[in-house]
């Protein structure tokens, strides 16, 4: 067991809720999961055992880990009839309005046989959620570009299934680079869940009236697409480009501080310190740049010059603005051959296990309740109605 935090954030009277599956400290750039340091799982573990955590609030053994993995294995396949779906959408379709309406129709094939109040179905349901989150994500990007569906094997890991579903075509072998898999499960487990932050907590507000899971993971991944939260990852490369050279950085950050626009990827709602899961992604960036030979990617010299000159200015200095997760992932996720477009997808598709435990954790409180945020009126105070031929 964990010592019990004495820990008073100083805002238990507006807190959402209480959790026991993440704990961020925003001003000295904390992030724990279950007591875990997101650096060590990072380092040391793997998104499967991530996502087992998480759910059950303990790191598996062995047995439990290979029963756990196999599991999910299992159950990412989508239903043959699932895959007309796609075909209703217009080929040039974000992907990510392919994943809001995707993951939404799933109800429609796994709803109707579920009771949200038994705890064994909400496990099944969180199961196929992880699961069948690569399939969906794949099939988003394939049909997205015009080239057939790759179904999931069972011989492969989770990061290794699906860039192979994502990648091959039917005219040749594809191999997984086994540190594009590596890299590519990382990027998960830093996505994987990150406290009450706005996705995860309109899956609580729509978990609390009763809604399937499916249905509230869609909800999810709708608020995630944002460019405020999870779009900010597609945003903050489409920035670095504009940029496009590290001569053309002092203009840049003259239009930040006159507010033009604002430095994607920079500043957090909670993090008022350096985001740690930059640090492993800028780590990460490194790697799989090194790996296919573009460790001298321009852009992310512009990235790292960028971070240099804006962690030296007084603007973001006194503002606390660091780089969060999305600053560093967009250069690797394009580096490993992803375009923009997918990168939000592959937020959301990590994230569907931190979504997917807090609604878990949200209904296994028996005295949980519909959520219901009341407001401060600002409006006219009582007045009666004017007929129209009176209004002048
Ligand atoms: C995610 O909540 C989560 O946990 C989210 C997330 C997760 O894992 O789920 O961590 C994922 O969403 C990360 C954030 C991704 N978004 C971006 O990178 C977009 C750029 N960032 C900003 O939009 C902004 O930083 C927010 C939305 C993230 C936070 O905005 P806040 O709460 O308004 O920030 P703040 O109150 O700390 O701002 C203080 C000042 C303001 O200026 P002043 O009015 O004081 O002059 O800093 C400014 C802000 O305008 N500011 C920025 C800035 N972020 C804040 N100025 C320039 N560039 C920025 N990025």
């Amino acid at each position: 067991a964990t010592d019990a935090f004495t820990f008073d954030p100083g805002f238990t009277s507006t807190a959402a809720c209480e959790s026991a599956i993440t704990y961020i400290d925003g001003d000295a750039g904390v992030l724990l999961h279950r007591g875990y340091p997101i650096g060590q799982l990072a380092s040391q573990s793997n998104f499967i055992e991530t996502c087992y955590l998480l759910l059950h609030g303990e790191l598996p053994t062995a047995a439990q880990y290979a029963e756990f993995e196999t599991t999910i294995t299992r159950h990412t396949m989508l239903h043959a009839q699932f895959d007309r779906f796609f075909e209703g959408f217009r080929r040039d379709a974000h992907p990510m309005s392919i994943m809001v309406g995707a993951v939404g129709a799933l109800s429609a094939f796994y709803h109707d046989s579920l009771d949200i109040h038994d705890p064994v179905q909400r496990n099944i349901s969180a199961i196929r959620l992880i699961a069948k989150m690569p399939t969906i994500a794949a099939r988003a990007y394939k049909y997205h570009i015009g080239q057939p569906f790759v179904s999931p094997r069972n011989d492969l890991s989770y990061a290794e299934n699906f860039l192979r579903m994502c990648f091959a075509v039917p005219a040749e072998d594809y191999v997984v680079d086994p540190k594009m898999a590596k890299a590519m499960d990382r990027i998960f487990t830093l996505h994987a869940d990150h406290e009450q932050n706005a996705s995860t907590s309109t899956v609580r507000l729509a978990g609390s009236s009763g809604a399937n899971p499916f249905a509230c993971i869609a909800a999810g991944i709708a608020c995630l697409w944002g460019p405020s939260h999870g779009g900010a990852n597609e945003e903050a490369l489409l920035m670095l480009k504009e940029i496009g050279t590290p001569d053309k950085i002092p203009e840049f950050i003259e239009g930040v501080k006159s507010k033009k626009y604002k430095l994607m990827g920079f500043g957090h709602r909670v993090y008022k310190n350096y985001d740690p899961r930059a640090t492993v992604m800028k780590e990460s960036a490194d790697e799989i740049l090194e790996l296919i030979g573009a460790d001298n990617d321009p852009l992310f010299q512009v990235a790292k010059e960028l971070e240099r000159v804006a962690l030296s200015d007084e603007y973001f200095i006194e503002r606390k603005l660091f780089p969060n997760v999305d600053f560093y992932s967009g250069i690797t996720l394009s580096a490993m051959g992803f375009p923009t477009s997918m990168f939000t997808v592959l937020f959301a598709l990590a994230r569907t296990v931190g979504w997917i435990a807090q609604w878990e954790e949200m209904l296994a409180d028996p005295a949980q309740k519909i959520g219901r945020p009341r407001q401060l009126y600002t409006g006219p105070t009582e007045r009666d109605f004017v007929p129209i031929s009176a209004r002048g």
